[in-house]
């Protein structure tokens, strides 16, 4: 099997004394995308911070990279090359949309081409000095995104973009996915409850339910199962 971007093996993680996840393992390829689909409270957001060092209380093997991410302090792991996109947008709502752009999440700077930014999202466009914290949500997101088109990581973890947001915005999040897919040959690593964004992005799929991996299938594959969707989502396609 070719080496792996990110690599995730045997996790598990606790909040207190409460066991939540049970042993997650994924993997995401070298420019592939991978999305993690599931029900509300079944530990999608969980994996993404155990990955992301944010949670400590965890056990297992963690690898991005040729680094082993168990090992890497929280604050150090943005440094290598990953973009990390909370639930709920985040942006530094203190700061304008430029410096939003221009930061990483250790605090290094980018010189980054912003004019990338303001293409693939006009509606940034004469925004630049507005604080993050007085956009609209769907502007939060765009501006969220826009950061992984100048910081150019090698891996793009994001949790539920589609959360909140009306479906034409939906679809622009579809379309800036794929575009950072195609032209940086990032890998991305994708939390959703939205079944048709996830399979419509995605190469692979994972299907999360109470802290465990359930199935695991090619997106293609995963369309022809609609027993498997209604089981662990609720949905058909
Ligand atoms: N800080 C915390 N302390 C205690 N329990 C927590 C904490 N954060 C999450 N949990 C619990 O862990 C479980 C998994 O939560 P998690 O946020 O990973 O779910 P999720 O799959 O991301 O759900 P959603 O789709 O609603 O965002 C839930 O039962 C939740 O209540
Ligand atoms: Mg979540």
């Amino acid at each position: 099997m070719a080496k792996s971007l990110l690599s995730v093996e045997g996790l598990h993680a606790y909040y207190g004394k409460s066991h939540i996840l049970h042993g997650i393992s994924l993997s995401v390829g070298y420019g592939e995308t991978v999305t993690m689909l599931g029900r509300n409270g079944m530990g999608k957001t969980t994996t993404l911070k155990s990955i992301m060092g944010i949670l400590p209380s965890r056990q297992g093997r963690i690898t991005f990279d040729g680094h082993d991410l168990m090992k890497t302090p929280a604050h150090r792991i943005p440094r290598l090359g990953i973009v990390y996109v909370p639930q709920g947008r985040n942006v530094f709502p203190e700061l304008t949309v430029v410096e939003n752009l221009l930061i990483s999440g250790s605090g290094n700077h980018a010189s980054g081409n912003l004019d990338v930014v303001f293409e693939a999202f006009p509606r940034l466009k004469g925004r630049e000095r507005q604080l993050a914290g007085t956009l609209s949500g769907g502007e939060k997101q765009m501006l969220a995104i826009g950061r992984a088109l100048v910081l150019k990581p090698k891996l793009l973890v994001m949790d539920e973009p589609s959360e909140g947001l009306s479906p034409k915005l939906i679809t622009m999040v579809r379309e800036s996915l794929i575009k950072i897919r195609r032209e940086q040959g990032a890998g991305i690593l994708l939390v959703e409850q939205n079944v048709k964004l996830a399979l419509d992005v995605a190469d692979r799929v994972y299907l999360i339910e109470k802290g465990g991996i359930k199935e695991e299938d090619t997106a293609a594959e995963l369309r022809e199962k609609n027993e498997v969707l209604l089981r662990y989502l609720g949905v058909k396609v």
